[in-house]
């Protein structure tokens, strides 16, 4: 994992910090909210649209990209393994340019992808189309914590990594409340070289640029998913340079 003096200020490229939130002491939900979301609708859609593309990237938005592979990888390993049945409605929450949504789609599942930045749906309904699976695959454009309905699987990606522990609890409640079967998703496991590199995120010029990362204490992951009813079956720490992230997968206890 590079150092962050061989990170800044010589490549800006990368778009993690955590200076850039609001206090999430004082901030409300929804206006924590409307900045992930104005920042995933504008400079933050063309930066991971980039990483989640086929273009050349910097070296370190290279890393995220080849660790966000290697975490769907790991995924879908786990996805085959739970043998849901064919045409088995899948939610992706927080389903960004649509990588996910449409590789399930072309897999056979039937597909409800949600997102908060009305330029990533956008994009992911494109990359449906293009795919030749916008059929299989119902869109929209909204906060995760609004979707109803109930789905034989729920996966949330990269998503749970932007909210503090006051945040991502009732966000996990509420996708475990969705799935009558697992629960897929990713957070940031606490570290210190982490913690570290938030701290001296402040210190870097354009932090305003760049989007958050939250990192949340096992010991809160556990008691949020037995808060929701849910318990531990999978667990993968997918650690690429810049990317490091946690993914679980969780099955309803009873
Ligand atoms: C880093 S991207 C990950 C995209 C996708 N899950 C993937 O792994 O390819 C995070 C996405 O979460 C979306 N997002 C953030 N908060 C959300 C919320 N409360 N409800 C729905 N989407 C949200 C953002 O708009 C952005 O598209």
């Amino acid at each position: 994992m590079p150092t962050v003096d061989q990170i800044e200020p010589t490549d800006s490229a990368h778009p993690y910090d955590v200076t850039a939130a609001p206090d999430p002491a004082d901030a409300s939900a929804q206006a924590y909210k409307a900045q992930l979301r104005d920042y995933f609708d504008g400079i933050g859609f063309a930066r991971w649209s980039a990483i989640y593309g086929e273009a050349k990237l910097s070296r370190i938005r290279h890393t995220i990209r080849v660790g966000h592979q290697q975490m769907l990888a790991t995924l879908h390993g786990w996805l085959a393994q739970a043998n849901l049945p064919h045409g088995a409605h899948i939610l992706d929450a927080g389903c960004g340019t649509g990588i996910l949504a449409v590789t399930l789609a072309q897999q056979g599942y039937t597909v409800t992808a949600v997102d908060i930045a009305p330029h990533m749906v956008q994009a992911a309904t494109e990359r449906a189309i293009a795919a030749g699976v916008a059929e299989q695959i119902t869109f929209h454009t909204g906060d995760l914590e609004q979707v109803g309905g109930r789905y034989d699987a729920v996966v949330c990606l990269d998503v749970l990594i932007h909210y503090p522990p006051a945040l991502f609890t009732p966000m996990l409640h509420h996708l475990a409340s969705l799935s009558r079967g697992p629960l897929y998703f990713t957070h940031a496991p606490y570290n210190h070289l982490l913690a570290a590199m938030h701290w001296l995120g402040g210190h870097f010029p354009q932090s305003h640029r760049r989007t958050t990362i939250q990192m949340i204490p096992d010991a809160h992951v556990s008691a949020a998913l037995t808060g929701a009813g849910m318990r531990q079956q999978h667990v993968a720490n997918i650690s690429s340079g810049f990317y490091f992230v946690r993914l679980l997968g969780a099955t309803p206890q009873s």
